[in-house]
């Protein structure tokens, strides 16, 4: 199979770690030939695309990425365009993408690796065997809903966005979550403000009225408060998160600090077919690109969760995962998870350590 892959390394160390990431899928090229190649076409997004187009998502970058089977970034933003008009900012052209692709299921892994118990800030007996998927809704909820403003309101000045679901939005998200759930431990928490939201209030319904259809599946929910509390007290005992936009953006990054490191965790954003955005959860880093020293971990794993999720090449998903897990075993560390024993590698020598480890397999 011959798959097109849309390129957009972005700012920051965006650049450095798709590099790596792309290195790695020629290795896969390489490892399975005859069976799967790629063809990989490169375009612009975020600050240096608005230097170039004077805007963050250029129309022809949507395109390639509308043409591709998938959709591989590196990360937005950096200090110098926080200035910009709102527009035109970086962040916008995510959210943007993210609409114009419609990839509404956000996937957010957060697994503990025992190599790294020592990257976390919490105890190793409280995170050992973590292993948490959060599904996320990404193209609803008050990122996008209208009105939106800062307006004057009977005199006063007032800020303003619209937390609302529609019907059809929570359903396709539940179902994205009890198939993700039916996969792993058949265990789902589904997470609200259902006490106070009447958008929660929705959304619980429409959880429940799903989860009629998958009787195996055990769904609990619980309020975002207690949820963000669970996290950290008892992370083991979650399977599968689903929730709203902004809900999972704040649990999200919460849970990637289980494992230690943001430089770790990929994700994938997903729509109803096999297209998909694959990540790394950080973000463009800007006070260490260029440096060669960005964990390229991260990207290397979203590259996994491409061949898993869009091109079904499962097989070759686990090759990725494997050898990155060896070469923790091996001692090796990028700076921002190195610990006393450890082998301290650039952002290019984990690359090649994981290409070798892919290859010798
Ligand atoms: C994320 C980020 C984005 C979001 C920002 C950069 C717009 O925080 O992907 O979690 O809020 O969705
Ligand atoms: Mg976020």
């Amino acid at each position: 199979m011959n798959y097109k892959i849309a390129v957009l390394p972005g700012d920051g160390v965006g650049p450095e770690i798709i590099e790596e990431g792309v290195k790695v899928l020629k290795a896969v090229q390489q490892k399975y030939k005859g069976e799967i190649s790629f063809e990989f076409e490169k375009a612009l997004i975020g600050g240096c695309a608005y230097e170039k187009y004077k805007t963050p998502l250029p129309d022809s970058t949507v395109e390639l990425a509308k043409n591709a089977d998938a959709v591989f970034l590196g990360a937005v933003g950096d200090w110098k365009y926080d200035t910009l008009p709102p527009e035109v900012r970086p962040e916008k052209a995510l959210l943007g993408i993210r609409k114009q692709l419609n990839l509404f299921a956000n996937l957010r892994p957060a697994i503990v690796f025992d190599e790294l118990l020592d990257s976390s800030t919490l105890k190793p007996e409280v995170i050992k065997g973590v292993d948490i998927m959060v599904v996320r809704e990404l193209t609803g909820d008050v990122y996008f809903g209208e009105p939106r403003g800062i307006d004057t309101i009977d005199g006063k000045r007032a800020g303003f966005n619209n937390m609302i679901y529609f019907e059809h939005e929570i359903e396709r998200i539940a179902h994205v979550a009890f198939k993700t759930a039916m996969k792993r431990n058949k265990k789902l928490c589904s997470v609200d403000k259902a006490n106070v939201l009447d958008c929660s209030r929705l959304w619980r319904e429409i959880v429940t009225y799903v989860s009629k259809q998958y009787p195996e599946v055990e769904l609990t929910h619980m309020y975002v408060d207690n949820a963000a509390m669970q996290l950290i007290r008892n992370p083991k005992q979650f399977d599968v998160i689903v929730t709203g936009n902004i809900f999972g953006d704040i649990l999200s990054d919460e849970a990637s600090m289980l494992p230690g490191s943001l430089g770790m965790l990929p994700s994938a954003s997903l729509s109803d077919g096999k297209k998909g955005m694959y990540e790394p959860i950080h973000g463009s880093a800007p006070d260490i690109k260029g440096q060669n020293i960005v964990n390229p971990i991260a990207t290397i794993l979203s590259a996994a969760m491409m061949l898993r999720y869009s091109f079904a090449q499962d097989s070759a998903a686990l090759d990725i995962e494997n050898a990155v897990k060896n070469v923790l075993k091996q001692g090796y560390r990028t700076k921002d998870i190195a610990s006393e024993n450890s082998t301290v590698t650039s952002t290019s020598e984990m690359g090649d350590l994981i290409v070798t480890e892919l290859l010798r397999n």
